[in-house]
């Protein structure tokens, strides 16, 4: 039940805080830009489209009414698990994007690839997708697969436009992740030496792919870790009280520690690494402890569902309930933020109370030079 339902959708990560967002030159020329481009690996958490363009009947996929009700320019669901933008839209919205890069898959459908990767990046991020191949196997572009998707990417940059030119580019570029959540939920550990078993096969395998974006000239790395998916709608409604799965919320703390030591190892190995890892857990709990300064009144319900809490069918439909007010809730559906929820997230990564992200923010990040 719990768990079957989770599966094909990564998990919320919003944090919050109120951060004035000093408006980043919407439309400006890339001289507002703090990096050349940006290239989305990840989950549902980041996905603009790419499931749209899977096939198969078991595919997540954010293709329907009332997803994207509030997407600027719309309504229009584009296939980003919201009522309008993500937190990838938001992040790039902060390095001075329009939005998000497009979906790869969009992008080789319209023969559109290596102009898109030049000038603005490229979104790889799929909604089910783990860390292992194994997570939902078969109804989503796994890391490693858009590992494999960046890399043939580089190849025709560099035919393009030549091998120099293009490691500039992508040394000075950010590289944003969100992906573990999946992992999570479909294994199951049993016992904690499952538990610590899994951490480490995760935390390994995540490392390496990094590692492989790295050797593929990637420096700049902005990763959203694991937040308190055990209070998401969707299994918040599993308890007759509506209360948080504690138990499922210590063990993505226990991951979200993992890849925290993880990262640091890295860096010794990897001159010129660098990296910024936004502790989720810290701040959507404290926006669970404090959202009437927010400006939310609702952080257990999805916005759009139906019965209740509006989990108790784990997407939004055409026929389910949509709340009036969606900037007042932090859930749009049963596991993913609202625009608004997004929004406020990415202004702290970005930029918020210096405890969130580590060892600096993705604003530093950016701005790093080589
Ligand atoms: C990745 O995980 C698989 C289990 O799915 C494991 O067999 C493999 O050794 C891991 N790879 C790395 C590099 O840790
Ligand atoms: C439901 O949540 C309460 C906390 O409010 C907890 O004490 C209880 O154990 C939970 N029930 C189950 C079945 O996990
Ligand atoms: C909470 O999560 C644990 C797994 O971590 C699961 O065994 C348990 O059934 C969940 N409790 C509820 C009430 O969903």
């Amino acid at each position: 039940m719990g768990y079957a339902a989770m599966r094909g959708s990564a998990v919320l990560l919003v944090g919050l805080v109120v951060a004035a967002f000093a408006g980043a030159a919407v439309g400006a020329g890339s001289a507002a830009r703090l990096v050349p481009a940006m290239y989305v690996l990840g989950d549902s958490t980041l996905d603009v489209g790419n499931n749209n363009h899977l096939p198969g009947k078991d595919v997540p996929r954010a293709n329907v009414p009332f997803y994207g009700v509030d997407f600027p320019g719309g309504p229009v669901a584009t296939g980003r698990f919201s009522n309008g933008y993500n937190v990838a839209d938001f992040i790039a919205k902060n390095l001075g994007f329009e939005r998000s890069p497009v979906a790869y898959l969009v992008l080789k459908s319209r023969n559109y690839l290596i102009p898109s990767a030049m000038t603005r990046g490229v979104s790889y991020a799929s909604a089910g997708a783990g860390i292992l191949d194994s997570t939902n196997m078969g109804n989503n572009i796994p890391l490693s697969k858009q590992v494999r998707y960046f890399e043939s990417t580089k190849a025709e940059m560099e035919v393009a436009w030549g091998s120099r030119k293009v490691s500039t580019l992508l040394a000075e570029s950010f590289f944003l992740l969100s992906i573990g959540s999946n992992d999570l939920f479909q294994s199951k550990p049993k016992t904690p030496v499952d538990v610590v078993a899994l951490y480490t096969t995760l935390v390994s395998n995540y490392s390496t792919y990094i590692t492989e974006l790295y050797g593929m000239g990637a420096r700049k790395f902005g990763i959203i870790n694991m937040g308190p998916v055990g209070c998401v709608p969707r299994v918040r409604v599993l308890n007759v009280t509506g209360a948080c799965n504690d138990s499922m919320n210590r063990m993505a703390a226990g991951f979200a520690a993992a890849v925290k030591s993880g990262l640091a190892a890295l860096v010794p190995t990897l001159p010129g690494f660098t990296y910024s890892l936004a502790d989720s857990f810290v701040s959507t709990q404290a926006s669970f402890a404090n959202p009437q300064s927010l400006g939310f009144v609702n952080t257990d319900s999805a916005c759009c569902g139906i019965g209740r809490l509006g989990a108790e069918d784990g997407r939004c439909k055409r026929n389910s309930k949509l709340c009036a007010d969606r900037d007042t809730y932090m859930f749009f559906d049963a596991v993913h933020s609202t625009q608004r929820a997004a929004e406020l997230a990415a202004q702290q990564m970005f930029d918020g109370p210096a405890h969130l992200t580590e060892p600096i923010s993705f604003k530093q990040l950016a701005q790093k030079r080589y």
